[in-house]
């Protein structure tokens, strides 16, 4: 298997690129965001539990998001890999990723963080939020989605760094662009 996780703030891009890296690399998507607004479509137990958080741009707490995200690993294992999108975002939620896929023999083979600048991203979100009604995509919850990056997301880097896993990729240009950039870097590590 070969597993990758697309990283870096909302808005950076991370949904847009693993659309285009799981068709070119043939890897399942596994997006904990696009779980969690399914599961409020649904109106699951989970899905209304994590809405009161995503509604506020806050976490939705780790063992919820771990729980999930087993059902899914596992169901996928026969796969050529994963690209984890959204996750992990805590160190708590790195720690059980890495724990999790060394017991199934396999792991992370980098972390690709797109770096964009703080006025791009609120200018994608909110014109994305104008066309698609994406309910976290208003101003103040948009910016507290970056806060919470910051202060709870960003220090996942740090562990994958220990590991030379880390990869900044610049996130800003065209879609094309950063497209190449990230193969470029995937190239790298499959050798
Ligand atoms: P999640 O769904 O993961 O949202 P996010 O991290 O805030 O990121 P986005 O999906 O908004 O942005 P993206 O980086 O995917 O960018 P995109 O490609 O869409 O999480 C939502 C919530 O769920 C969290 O707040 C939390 O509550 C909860 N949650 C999820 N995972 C969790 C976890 N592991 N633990 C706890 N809670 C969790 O692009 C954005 C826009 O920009 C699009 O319109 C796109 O078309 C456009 N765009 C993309 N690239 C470009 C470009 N190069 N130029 C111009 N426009 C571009
Ligand atoms: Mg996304």
């Amino acid at each position: 298997m070969f597993n990758i996780v697309i990283f870096g703030p909302p808005g950076s891009g991370k949904g847009t690129q693993s659309v285009r890296l799981k068709k070119k690399y043939g890897l399942v998507h596994l997006s904990t965001g696009d779980i969690l607004r399914d599961a409020l479509a649904k109106k699951t137990g989970l899905g209304v539990k994590a809405q009161e958080y995503m509604d506020k741009g806050e976490l939705v707490p780790d063992e919820d998001v771990i729980g999930m995200l087993m059902k899914v690993l596992d169901e996928n294992m026969n796969s050529n890999g994963f690209i984890f999108d959204g996750f992990p975002r805590t160190g708590k939620q790195a720690l059980f990723l890495k724990e999790n896929l060394e017991k199934r023999d396999t792991m992370i083979y980098a972390l690709l963080t797109l770096d964009v600048e703080k006025e791009e991203l609120i200018k994608r979100l909110i014109d994305r939020g104008k066309k698609t009604g994406r309910s976290d995509d208003k101003l103040s919850v948009i910016e507290n989605r970056i806060k919470v990056y910051h202060d709870q997301t960003a220090p996942v880097i740090e562990f994958f760094r220990k590991m030379d896993k880390y990869y900044p990729v610049d996130g800003m240009g065209t879609i094309d662009e950063i497209f190449d950039r990230l193969c470029r870097v995937i190239e790298e590590v499959i050798k």
